[in-house]
């Protein structure tokens, strides 16, 4: 079936990795890139698809309605995958309200022109919001997130993303609109933006400098392979019921030292570096604030009802993702010149 799909933020991390995966795997869409490309947003992310005959690219601003609505009038798009955002949880510290503008108000701006268009008939329409698990809060030692557990943000990101959760449901409530949620635990992959754990300390041991690990270390996350989110992504979008949430996670607890030990031994291999070089560059640094302890996701619902599963195990998705970040130095030496020297500085001055 021939479908126009609007892909916001595809110029970034995950959403690269989706258009991708649609681009490839589905010629009789059209896939429409909508991206502001700000610090975090890079269209080297898919110099492999750009000349595909069913991909195109608008340059644009989710937070401006005037141009939205006119976008949809002009498009016509049948569905809306909305990655689009501000994610960085200690930028969100520094900056609270460019997550309200972006993740808020250009989420309700993509939901009013999607409603303008499709509300005489909401048949073979959808939208399908991404969003986080970090929207439910922090857990304790024990216990995982699953779709009915409250939502309980503590940081400005976490915060935006659940508002905007909120309205999205809102739309499907009170306006019918035809939308899906899935909220995911952290990715990790190629295309990862080095501001984030993983990529920032894989840059970091290749140039001997400082691992800062926030606080004990012993704060915990559940990581997933990004192409095996753009995996889930695919399933959501065409076997999800409307109006439904997804978690997605990838069965994978890692507390930040573990994980950072791990790299590095993983690094040193890889740059054939004797055995425990890259642990001395480990540094305890000022903990985040409002740093949420735990998060771990119950997946269950998403396992059993369309079939997902991680398709690589942590090791093999870490080995990737070391192997193509140092295979990849342009990419990085690029990313990492500029505004993200400024922004690096300040954080660990
Ligand atoms: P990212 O920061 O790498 O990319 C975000 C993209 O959005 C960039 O290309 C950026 O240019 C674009 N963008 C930002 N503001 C915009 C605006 N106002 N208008 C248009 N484009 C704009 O983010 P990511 O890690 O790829 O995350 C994508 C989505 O997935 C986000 O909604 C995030 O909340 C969610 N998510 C991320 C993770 C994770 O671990 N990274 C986990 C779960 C959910
Ligand atoms: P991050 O990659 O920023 O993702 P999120 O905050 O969305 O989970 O951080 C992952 C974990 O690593 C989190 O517990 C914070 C911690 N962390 C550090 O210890 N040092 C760092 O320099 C960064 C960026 C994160």
């Amino acid at each position: 079936m021939t479908k126009k799909i609007l892909i916001t933020g595809a110029a970034g991390f995950i959403g690269s990795h989706v258009a991708r995966l649609f681009v490839n795997q589905y010629p009789d869409y059209h896939i429409v890139n909508l991206d502001k490309l700000t610090y975090a947003g890079n269209l080297e992310n898919l110099k492999d698809i750009e000349s595909a005959p069913n991909y195109s690219f608008v340059k644009g601003d989710i937070v401006d309605a005037a141009f939205i609505n006119e976008l949809f009038e002009k498009e016509q798009f049948d569905a809306v995958i909305h990655l689009a955002a501000e994610s960085h949880v200690d930028r969100s510290i520094k900056d609270p309200l460019a997550f309200v503008y972006t993740n808020v108000i250009g989420t309700i701006n993509l939901l009013n022109a999607a409603k303008n268009c499709w509300q005489a008939d909401y048949s073979n329409k959808r939208f399908y919001h991404i969003s986080t698990d970090e929207v439910y809060g922090a857990l304790g030692a024990e216990g995982l997130f699953t779709e009915t557990t409250s939502y309980d943000p503590h940081s400005p990101y976490s915060a935006s993303k659940a508002s905007s959760d909120h309205f999205v449901r809102a739309y499907h409530d009170t306006y019918g609109m035809p939308v899906v949620i899935s909220n995911c635990s952290n990715n990790y992959g190629p295309n990862h933006f080095p501001e984030k754990l993983i990529p920032l300390c894989i840059n970091n041991i290749k140039n001997n400098k400082p691992l800062p690990i926030y606080g004990d270390g012993k704060y915990t996350r559940d990581w997933l392979y990004v192409i095996d989110h753009a995996r889930a992504i695919d399933m959501v979008f065409h076997n999800g019921k409307n109006g439904d949430t997804y978690n997605i996670g990838g069965f994978n607890e890692w507390q930040n030292i573990d994980l950072v030990r791990t790299l590095c031994k993983l690094m040193d291999a890889k740059l054939n570096r004797a055995p425990g070089t890259s642990e001395q560059l480990i540094t305890y640094v000022k903990d985040r604030p409002g740093h949420d302890l735990r998060y771990a996701i119950d997946a269950t619902k998403i396992n059993k009802e369309l079939g997902f599963y991680p398709s690589v195990t942590f090791e093999e998705g870490l080995e990737k993702t070391v192997e193509w970040f140092l295979e990849n130095e342009e990419w990085l030496n690029h990313v990492t010149s500029g505004s993200y020297q400024q922004y690096y500085n300040a954080q660990y001055k």
